[in-house]
């Protein structure tokens, strides 16, 4: 019977939540007239959702608050009394966000423990709040509320990301390095251009997130337990009141749908797909084989054992989180799978993953926005990695064919000329012009020039191209992104 304290949002920015877990061997419900038995005490702590739905309780009592206000203008319970209702409910939120309310578990959840706390404290009064609602269109508009609440704080935290992100690119529009495919070098590009591809991911990632949040944006309050009630309940007050555009169309679809946690999920699962390719791309360039980047101290970690160790623990956990995220889109998807119309307790199962996701979410953006901002690029050892080898093959094949031979006819003969330098342990910007020429006399000294890499990838200023003023475009479009976002955020 011991106390479970934590804080409702992992980062401790909510008062702590206190829950007593049982108070009595059988519980006496609110439901009590129509049973003979009282609940067994293991189905009491199983049914119960107080130890997660806690971290609702203020968009319960907002919820409550647009309700009772609501009964009160349309005449359904009187105006004093949705006043006192609102006031005690007020007084309530104050209590839990001074840490001076303890919840139980024989309230099942977060919706019981505050409507028993209120006629707890306001008397009679308070058991007229429930007139006109279920807790399945309590907790559907709860919900929504939380995840609509969090999507913008989501939103600002991948905005700062883009923002590290452009001004690495900005600064390494020249940085030269090895373009890969298959892992294999392909073709050379910039640090610049490859910071820009991570940024226009991220891009998608946000406007995936808007796009969520304008379609969850209608209110389920009012549908009752699944199909509304006889009262004149207004939905459009309380819609309002809420900060929802308009309420739901479907009392039956409102109580039991719960795309809108999926498609939240879905977005952070893409989100989280690319911060682990991000993450599995800075490990890669950290090793002691591509030494392309160092990792700050601050962003690193060492091992128990071996001293030369440093590790990259931030990006590997990155990487190993995404699991997490895509396991709550995979559960929440499954919890839905077949449930007929409307709502079942099945659908309780729905706040974990989700809280879980978000909170990994939030924990996981701005820390790898801080060990990017951090870490060090390594230009000399980019360049190296680029050069002596073939990677600017496909600008020698161009060469030819800017020389008049069609491109297939150039690329057979620079994969000759490979192949001689293979064996010769040359690279085509060391091969002298005698041998160049020995395989074809289109070469000319101007070869050198054309197979640097400088040029190679300047020369690439095709729209979206590794060329710096490609890559500046790339920059000038994701500031734009962010900036009027900045100013929507000001208005
Ligand atoms: N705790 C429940 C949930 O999270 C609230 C709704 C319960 N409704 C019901 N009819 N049992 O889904």
């Amino acid at each position: 019977m011991g106390e479970i304290n934590f804080r409702s949002r992992g980062i401790g920015d909510a008062p702590a939540i206190h829950i007593f877990q049982r108070k009595a061997v059988f519980a006496m419900k609110l439901w009590a007239g129509r049973f003979q038995k009282e609940t067994d005490t293991l189905v009491n702590d199983f049914n119960s959702s107080i130890g997660f739905d806690a971290r609702l309780y203020e968009q319960d009592i907002r919820g409550s608050i647009a309700h009772a206000a609501m009964l009160g203008r349309q005449g359904i319970i009187e105006e004093h009394e949705a006043e006192k209702i609102m006031e005690g409910l007020k007084a309530i939120l104050a209590d839990i966000e001074a840490d001076q309310v303890e919840f139980s578990l024989d309230n099942e959840d977060i919706h019981m423990n505050i409507e028993e706390l209120l006629t707890q404290r306001i008397g009679d009064t308070g058991k007229r709040l429930h007139t006109a609602r279920s807790r399945n269109d309590q907790v559907a508009t709860d919900f929504r509320l939380y995840v609509k609440e969090e999507i913008p704080h989501i939103i600002g935290l991948i905005l700062d990301l883009q923002k590290v992100l452009v001004k690495k690119a900005r600064a390494h529009l020249h940085t030269v390095m090895p373009g890969y495919t298959h892992l294999q070098r392909a073709q050379p590009t910039t640090f610049g251009h490859c910071m820009m591809a991570y940024a226009n991911m991220l891009r998608r990632d946000v406007t995936r997130l808007e796009d969520c949040l304008e379609r969850m944006d209608e209110c389920p309050l009012g549908a009752g337990a699944l199909a509304t009630s006889t009262y004149p309940v207004d939905r459009f007050q309380t819609a309002a009141a809420l900060g929802f555009r308009k309420p739901t169309d479907n009392s039956m679809d409102s109580v039991s749908d719960r795309d809108y946690a999926i498609e939240l999920l879905s977005a952070l699962s893409i989100l989280m797909m690319h911060l682990s390719r991000f993450s599995e791309e800075i490990i890669l360039w950290c090793s002691w084989e591509f030494r392309f980047v160092e990792l700050d101290d601050a962003y690193s970690t060492g091992s128990s054992i071996m001293p030369q160790k440093k590790n990259p623990d931030v990006a590997e956990l990155v990487r190993g989180k995404t699991g997490r995220v895509y396991g709550s889109l995979v559960t929440l998807l499954t919890v839905m799978k077949a449930l007929p119309l409307a709502y079942n307790k099945d659908m309780q199962e729905d706040k974990e993953p989700v809280f879980d996701a978000i909170d990994t979410v939030e924990l996981c953006v701005p820390v790898f926005t801080a060990m990017l901002d951090t870490l060090a690029v390594k230009e000399k050892n980019m360049a190296r990695a680029a050069s002596g080898g073939f990677i600017n093959a496909t600008d020698c094949a161009d060469y030819l064919v800017k020389k008049g031979l069609p491109f297939r006819e150039a690329y057979m003969i620079v994969g000759r000329l490979v192949n001689m330098c293979i064996r010769s342990g040359e690279s085509l910007d060391t091969l002298p012009l005698k041998d160049f020429r020995a395989i074809s006399s289109l070469f000319d000294e101007d070869v050198y020039d054309a197979l640097q890499l400088k040029t190679c990838v300047n020369g690439r200023s095709v729209y979206g191209g590794p060329s710096a003023d490609s890559v500046a475009h790339q920059i000038e479009q994701i500031e734009k992104f962010i900036e009027e976002r900045a100013q929507t955020d000001e208005t």
